[in-house]
C-alpha cells in the first residue's frame, strides 16, 4: 500500500478498504469517511457510524487511527470526528419487522439465566447507543415483565400493539396477554399464531436489534421464529457443571438442525465471589462452557458470576440497575461487546450485497 508519501491521494487509497462494521462495505465508498483534511502531518476526518455498531464505536475509531498511523508513520496527529450516520433497517421476513439483527437467547435447560441474560444483553446494547427491542417468547413462563417491573397492558392504537417501553426500549411479552398467576396451555398452531401476531402486530419502530428470550428446551418456537423472519442467530446460555453443558450441547445441535447460526455461548453462574472474604467459590465448576464452546467451534461470549444483586434486582423488577453497579456492568458490557464484534467480523468476511432501494 501507499506507505511513505503523505498526500490526499495516498490517504484516500489507504482508507479505501476500511470497512463499515455493520455492512462490511467500504466506509469511504459509503461516504461514512468524509471531510478528509490534511494539513502538513496532521490529518482530520469525519467517521460516520450507525447505531447498530454502537458497542464497538470506540474500537472502530481506534482501528482506523492505528491503520493510518501504521501506513503513515510521519503523521503527528489523527483527529477523528465520530458522528452517528444511520441507515434505516429494511423490513424483514413476511411479517415486515424493521430490524437489522434478530438474536434469540436460548438454552437446553431451564433456570440457567436466559431471561436475565436476554434482558441484560438488550439493556447493554441499548445503553451503548443501539436501538433495541426485547421480546419474551417464553409463553409458558414469561419473566421479562417481572424483570423490568412492568405490569401495565400494552395499548392497541390503530390496530397495532403499542409495546411497553423501558428506558425507551420496546418490550413485548406473552406475559402481558395473560393474567398473572394463570396457566396457559398453548398448542402448536396456536403458539405459532400467537407468536406471528405478536411480532407482526407490534409497533416496534426501527430497530438495530431484536432480542428474543426463548423458552427452555424445545425447538418449536425457534422453528416458528425462523420461519417468520431471518434470525441472525442464537446465543446459548449455560452453567458450568457437566450436566448443564450436555443440555447446552443439545441446544446447539437443535439450533443447527433448524439452520440457526449459533452466535456464541455465555457461561452464567460462573463462580461466586464472596462479598465478605473476597474468596472465589466455583460452585458449579468453572471454564466448562469455554472448553465446550471451543470443542463445538462456537464463539465464547463470556462468564457471568453468581451475584446476589442479579437475583435481587431481577426480583425487584430493576434489571436495568445492574448497569449502574460497577461490579456487574462491565461483565454484561463485555458480552454485548463480543457479540457485536463477532457479528461485525462476519460482515467483514462476507459483506451482504448492497441493498436495492425500496421502490
Ligand atoms: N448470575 C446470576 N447470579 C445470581 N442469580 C442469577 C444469575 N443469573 C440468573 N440468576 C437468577 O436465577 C433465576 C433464574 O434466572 P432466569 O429466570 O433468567 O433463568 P431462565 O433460564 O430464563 O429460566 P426459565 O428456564 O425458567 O425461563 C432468577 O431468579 C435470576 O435472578
Ligand atoms: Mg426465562
Amino acid at each position: 500500500m501507499a506507505n511513505g508519501q503523505l498526500d490526499m491521494t495516498t490517504v484516500e487509497a489507504a482508507l479505501k478498504d476500511f470497512q463499515d462494521p455493520e455492512t462490511g462495505r467500504s466506509a469511504l465508498q459509503l461516504d461514512q469517511i468524509r471531510d478528509i483534511q490534511l494539513s502538513g502531518t496532521q490529518l482530520s476526518l469525519t467517521l460516520g457510524l450507525t447505531t447498530w455498531s454502537a458497542p464497538i464505536w470506540q474500537d472502530t475509531e481506534t482501528r482506523l487511527k492505528q491503520q493510518l498511523q501504521a501506513m503513515f508513520p510521519q503523521l503527528t496527529d489523527v483527529k477523528v470526528d465520530r458522528v452517528i450516520q444511520d441507515r434505516a433497517p429494511h423490513p424483514l421476513g413476511e411479517i415486515g419487522v424493521r430490524v437489522k439483527s434478530v438474536i434469540a437467547v436460548g438454552s437446553g435447560k431451564g433456570g440457567v439465566g436466559k431471561s436475565t441474560m436476554s434482558a441484560s444483553i438488550a439493556v447493554g446494547l441499548k445503553r451503548a447507543g443501539a436501538k433495541v427491542g426485547l421480546m419474551d417468547a417464553d409463553v409458558y413462563g414469561p419473566s421479562i415483565p417481572h424483570l423490568f417491573g412492568v405490569s401495565e397492558r400494552p395499548q392497541v392504537v390503530d390496530n397495532k400493539i403499542q409495546p411497553v417501553e423501558v428506558e425507551g426500549m420496546p418490550l413485548m411479552s406473552m406475559g402481558f396477554m395473560v393474567p398473572p398467576g394463570e396457566a396457559v396451555v398453548w398448542r402448536g398452531p396456536m403458539l405459532h399464531g400467537a407468536i406471528t401476531q405478536f411480532l407482526r402486530d407490534t409497533r416496534w419502530g426501527d430497530l438495530d436489534y431484536l432480542i428474543i428470550d426463548m423458552p427452555p428446551g424445545t425447538g418449536d418456537i425457534a422453528l416458528t421464529l425462523s420461519q417468520l423472519l431471518p434470525l441472525t442467530g442464537a446465543v446459548v446460555v449455560c452453567t458450568p457443571q457437566e450436566v448443564a453443558l450436555l443440555d447446552a450441547v443439545k441446544a446447539i445441535a437443535m439450533f443447527r438442525k433448524v439452520n440457526i447460526t449459533v452466535l456464541g455461548m455465555v457461561e452464567n453462574m460462573s463462580g461466586f465471589l464472596c462479598p465478605d472474604c473476597g474468596k472465589r467459590y466455583d460452585i458449579f465448576g468453572r471454564g466448562g462452557a469455554r472448553d465446550k464452546a471451543m470443542e463445538l467451534e462456537v464463539p465464547f461470549l463470556g462468564e457471568v458470576p453468581i451475584n446476589m444483586s442479579i437475583r435481587e434486582l431481577g426480583d425487584a423488577g430493576k434489571t436495568t440497575a445492574s448497569f449502574d453497579d460497577p461490579a456487574l456492568a462491565p461483565v454484561f458490557d463485555a458480552v454485548c461487546h463480543r457479540l457485536v464484534s463477532n457479528l461485525a467480523n462476519s460482515a467483514a468476511v462476507a459483506p451482504p450485497l448492497p441493498q436495492l432501494p425500496v421502490l
